[in-house]
């Protein structure tokens, strides 16, 4: 390792999403304790911090000729309850100065992440409409170089102007939900209806009345078709490749295998049914992909929670440590989980944490790796990936909160998703970080058209008028509109009889036994 004097290294944060944002929250904080820090960068290509929160109504292309990055769309509510994605050191209560409801649509999320660098006063350190395009590592140096681009938007052609510089320690905050992985199915090229990946999807409104088929089974698949649903759509087919998704779905949806062939607007499927589609939608994922890495920097990996690529605590490159990934793993715990590794790859490169040999790297790998092997439920994979947290979170000076309690609001959410998918989202969870107990949201998330921050922060008493009340009215029975009042709170506080261990047990075994076999998603 180098023997340069700290404040004479550099670091380099390519993105600034949620994970760039937690390592250059995590550098802030040990300087605000006094520690000495390298210089740090921060490159994000977009106009603004927020990574996939920041939403972009451009598909393809963006305005300076770089791939659209976030795969968020309208109306896009947060899928998992915010308590538990809430940052430590920052409350949603601190943020926002009032108990905000628990499944906040993207637009409030996106104020909250950047609320934390705000107020940290660190906006400043980022370079946005800055891409990287270049990254090699000098072995003998132990030096990267890195190749960037300043976008400049004059006019109707990108003007860019390329820098090289070297840098001590990389962070790679890029993410891995914006590459799509796209299979082909014989007749794809001559499908008279509509095909698009989930990264493209923008409005649900779009497909209002049309007949759609979605392809995969997990968040995308169940989000979209939900949306959709709740925008008009009438006729949805659910496809999946490993086992389909356990919900109960409203009486518009159908369930078929794979698709085999398509010709014309049929869409023959491998048990020989056919039906006539509208729009096909691929919601079959992602692929890692970090286009600037040369190929030894560049991990190879499918979406799982032990990425391969990774030594040492699963963040640090097996090719140098001097390289950190954030958040390269699937998500169930996010913001909370990208801080965690974010303090713990700074205490690193500040000394404070050493890395142990390779001998002790390999068997911490292959230890975790045979526990992912085993996880067979949604439970199992919460349980492993706070288990992670939570060793991450001990090791550092990150505030340490109840591991147990975070679980138990996971269990209680996938509790309530196999009791209704359509009304999941109006619960009430219970912050795990200072024992907020979430309102009820003024309108159900059925009934809920209008995604602004300012219609979800608003009271009951001033909530502004729905702003399609079209569509709400064609789905009346179901869709009205229930107040606070109306909405009894349930969550595991008001099961006082219960302890918290008998709860989890009993949420486990509910769980597990609706999930399908291998149903981890
Ligand atoms: C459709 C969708 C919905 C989701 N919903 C939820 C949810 O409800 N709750 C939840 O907790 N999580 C959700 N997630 C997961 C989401 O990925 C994480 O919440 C989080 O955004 C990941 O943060 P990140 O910083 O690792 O990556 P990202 O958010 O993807 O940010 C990466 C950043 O890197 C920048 N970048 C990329 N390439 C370059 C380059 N070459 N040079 C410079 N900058 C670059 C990008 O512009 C971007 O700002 C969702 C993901 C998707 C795709
Ligand atoms: N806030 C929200 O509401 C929201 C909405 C959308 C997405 N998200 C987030 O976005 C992230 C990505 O989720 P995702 O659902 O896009 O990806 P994902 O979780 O990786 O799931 C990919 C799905 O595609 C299927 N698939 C892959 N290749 C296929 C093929 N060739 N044929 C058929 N099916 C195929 C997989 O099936 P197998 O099961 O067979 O592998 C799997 O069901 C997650 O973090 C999620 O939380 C959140």
């Amino acid at each position: 390792m180098t023997t340069k004097p700290i404040t004479e290294q550099k670091v380099l944060i390519i993105g600034a999403g949620p994970s760039g944002t937690a390592v250059l929250r995590a550098f802030k904080s040990a300087q605000d304790k006094g520690a000495e820090i390298p210089q740090i960068r921060c490159f994000e290509k977009q106009g603004d911090i927020g990574g996939q929160w920041l939403y972009n109504w451009r598909t393809g292309a963006d305005e300076n000729g770089q791939a659209v990055h976030s795969a968020m769309y309208r109306y896009l509510w947060s899928n998992g309850p915010k308590e538990c994605l809430e940052f430590a050191d920052y409350t949603f209560t601190e943020h926002f100065g009032k108990p905000i409801p628990s499944f906040p649509p993207r637009e409030v999320l996106f104020d909250y992440i950047k609320g934390r660098i705000v107020k940290s006063g660190i906006e400043s350190w980022v370079d946005t409409h800055t891409v990287v395009h270049s990254c090699t590592y000098d072995k003998e140096r132990e030096m990267f170089t890195v190749t960037y681009r300043h976008l400049k938007n004059e006019g109707t052609i990108a003007k860019h102007e390329q820098h090289v510089e070297e840098f001590d320690y990389v962070f790679c905050c890029t993410g891995h939900f914006h590459m799509p992985n796209m299979p082909f199915y014989p007749g794809f090229e001559k499908f008279e209806g509509r095909i698009l990946h989930a990264h493209n999807f923008k409005d649900a409104v779009e497909f209002k009345d049309s007949r759609i088929l979605i392809v995969g089974a997990s968040y995308s698949a169940e989000d979209i078709s939900s949306q959709c649903y709740k925008y008009g759509c009438k006729d949805i087919t659910l496809t999946y490749r490993t086992a389909p998704m356990s919900f109960t779905w409203p009486e518009e949806y159908s369930t078929r295998p794979q698709i085999q062939s398509v010709t014309g607007k049929v869409v023959t499927f491998v048990d020989g049914s056919t039906k006539e589609i509208d729009a096909i939608i691929l919601c079959t994922g992602y692929k890692h992909h970090y286009p600037y890495f040369s190929d030894e920097l560049h991990i190879q990996s499918t979406n799982r929670l032990w990425v391969d690529g990774l030594s040492w605590q699963n963040i640090f490159s097996s090719v140098t440590p001097r390289l950190m990934y954030i958040g390269a793993q699937d998500q169930w715990l996010t913001f909370n989980m990208f801080d965690a590794q974010a303090w713990y790859a700074r205490d690193v490169v500040l000394g404070s944490i050493t890395i142990p040999g390779k001998e002790e790297q390999d068997k911490q790998f292959n230890e975790w790796r045979e526990k992912e092997l085993k996880n067979k439920t949604d439970s199992d994979a919460i349980r492993y990936q706070t288990e992670y947290v939570a060793q991450l979170v001990e090791a550092t000076d990150y505030p340490s909160f109840d591991y147990e309690k975070v679980i138990s609001e996971f269990l209680e959410w996938e509790h309530a998703k196999q009791e209704n998918i359509m009304t999941f989202r109006d619960k009430s969870h219970t912050s795990v970080m200072d024992g907020t107990k979430a309102p009820a949201h003024h309108t159900t998330w059925l009934a809920a058209l209008d995604d602004s921050c300012e219609c979800y922060l608003a009271t009951l008493e001033e909530k502004p008028e729905e702003k399609s009340e079209e569509t709400l009215e064609e789905k009346p029975e179901e869709k009205s509109e229930e107040t606070v009042e109306e909405k009894p709170e349930e969550t595991v506080e008001e099961k006082p009889e219960e302890t918290l261990e008998e709860t989890l047990e009993e949420l486990s075994n509910f769980i597990n036994s609706r999930e399908t076999d291998g149903g981890v998603k």
